[in-house]
């Protein structure tokens, strides 16, 4: 429809702030409710000043951005936190920004196209970059749940060593404050000087306006009969029955925001614990977050580890029941699906791209 349900970032501006409250679109009872005031800021609360925004919610997706009481959206956090998405400064040697490994590049949906991301000095990683388009509408970030919001999640890579790799945070603030084109930005922000909860207070706050929506299955379900062909009709009957997917792919963005194993990588010798590593809980041993399934057709390739290459191939994996292992969940069986029930459960995936959005870009960066 109309250019205004792409991804993008919005200027459309109202007075009314949303609460936060995440819940898990978790069909099977024991809904976990966050208590985000726990997550404030502990340098103390900034001033909360600025132009009030909201971003026009495309649709299909929950009009819920889960903004923290301590973080309201305003148009100069959301300016300047596109500013330092992109600011490859904020990485040791000035080569890596968050959008290295988010491209905001429409064939890369906010990914890196890789199986597991390069960072500074072309540090590899050992997980696959998620997108962040949507991430607002996940409980807790990462694929193991270590960051229990946005705001917390921005402050990791900075000086992750494999990623922007810088020493300290202090370092980082440094970085910005010798910037001087930032000192207004952060003014008109925030009211005082950067530091390092008001930056990834502005990084959250741009993340929050990447939304993706309005895809061919969000127009179908609105009715829209024409949006879906028939295979793709026949895919999402099975994507909600047969093949069982919403036992983990539900709600409006396709996630329950839990830890499930389905046997990704455990085969390796030393294989990546996810969940566990969090909780230390055996039955976590090999959990990962469920992603969305929004965009999935551009962010190959998939799962944590990125060792699965095409959409065929993870329904072939779900079709053999996934990986056996002592901790596979119970919601993980075999199928049984006959080569064009798999065809047209990959065709219904491909109906939840969102509607063409454009290039996203910075603009000049400050000096
Ligand atoms: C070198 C590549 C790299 C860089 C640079 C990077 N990320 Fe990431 N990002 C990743 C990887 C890999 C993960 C998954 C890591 C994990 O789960 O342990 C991730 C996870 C995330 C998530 C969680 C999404 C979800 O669904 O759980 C968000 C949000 C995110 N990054 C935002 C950012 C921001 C903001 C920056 C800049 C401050 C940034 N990233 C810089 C690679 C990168
Ligand atoms: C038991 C919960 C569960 C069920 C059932 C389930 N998924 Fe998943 N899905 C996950 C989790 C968890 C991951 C990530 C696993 C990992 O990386 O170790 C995932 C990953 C994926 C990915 C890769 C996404 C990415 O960004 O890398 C696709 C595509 C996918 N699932 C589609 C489906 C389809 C289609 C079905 C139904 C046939 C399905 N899933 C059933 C939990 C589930």
């Amino acid at each position: 429809m109309s250019f205004k349900r792409h991804i993008f970032i919005v200027l459309a501006l109202s007075l009314s702030l949303l609460h936060c409250k995440k819940e898990k679109p978790n069909p099977e009872a024991n809904v976990k409710v966050q208590d985000t005031s726990q997550a404030s800021n502990q340098a103390g609360d900034s001033k909360n000043i600025g132009t009030p925004f909201k971003p026009i919610i495309p649709l299909g997706l929950d009009e819920d951005l889960n903004i923290p009481e301590d973080n309201p959206l305003t148009a100069e956090k959301v300016e300047l936190g596109k500013l330092l998405y992109f600011d490859k400064r904020l990485s040791l040697d000035k080569t890596v920004s968050c959008a290295s490994c988010h491209n905001p590049d429409p064939k890369l949906g906010w990914s890196d196209g890789k199986a597991v991301s390069d960072g500074v000095q072309g540090e590899k990683g050992t997980r696959n970059a998620p997108t962040v388009i949507n991430s607002t509408y996940m409980m807790e970030q990462f694929w193991d749940g270590r960051a229990p919001t946005l705001e917390e999640q921005a402050k990791g890579p900075l000086t992750n060593p494999v990623e922007m790799k810088m020493p300290d945070h202090g370092a980082v603030v440094d970085r910005i404050r010798k910037i001087p084109g930032y000192t207004p930005l952060f003014q008109k922000a925030f009211g005082e000087e950067a530091n390092i909860d008001n930056i990834a207070k502005a990084i959250a706050s741009f993340e929050r306006t990447v939304l993706g929506g309005n895809s061919l299955y969000d127009r179908y379900q609105q009715g829209e009969k024409s949006a879906l062909t028939e295979s793709q009709e026949k895919g999402l009957k099975l994507f909600f029955g047969k093949a069982n997917c919403t036992k983990c792919h539900v709600g409006s963005n396709f996630s329950d925001s839990d830890y499930h194993n389905l046997g990704v990588g455990m085969t390796a010798k030393k294989p990546d614990l996810g969940r566990y590593e969090i909780t230390k809980q055996e039955k976590d041993k090999g959990a990962f977050k469920t992603p969305t399934l929004r965009d999935i057709t551009k962010t190959a390739p998939y799962m944590h580890d990125g060792s699965q290459k095409t959409l065929e191939e993870v329904i072939e994996f779900y079709n053999q029941g996934g990986e056996k292992n002592p901790w596979l969940d119970s919601k993980v069986e075999v199928l049984h699906l006959n080569e064009e029930e798999k065809k047209d459960l990959v065709n219904f995936l491909k109906a939840l791209d969102s509607e063409p959005y454009p290039f996203v870009a910075p603009g000049p960066l400050p000096e």
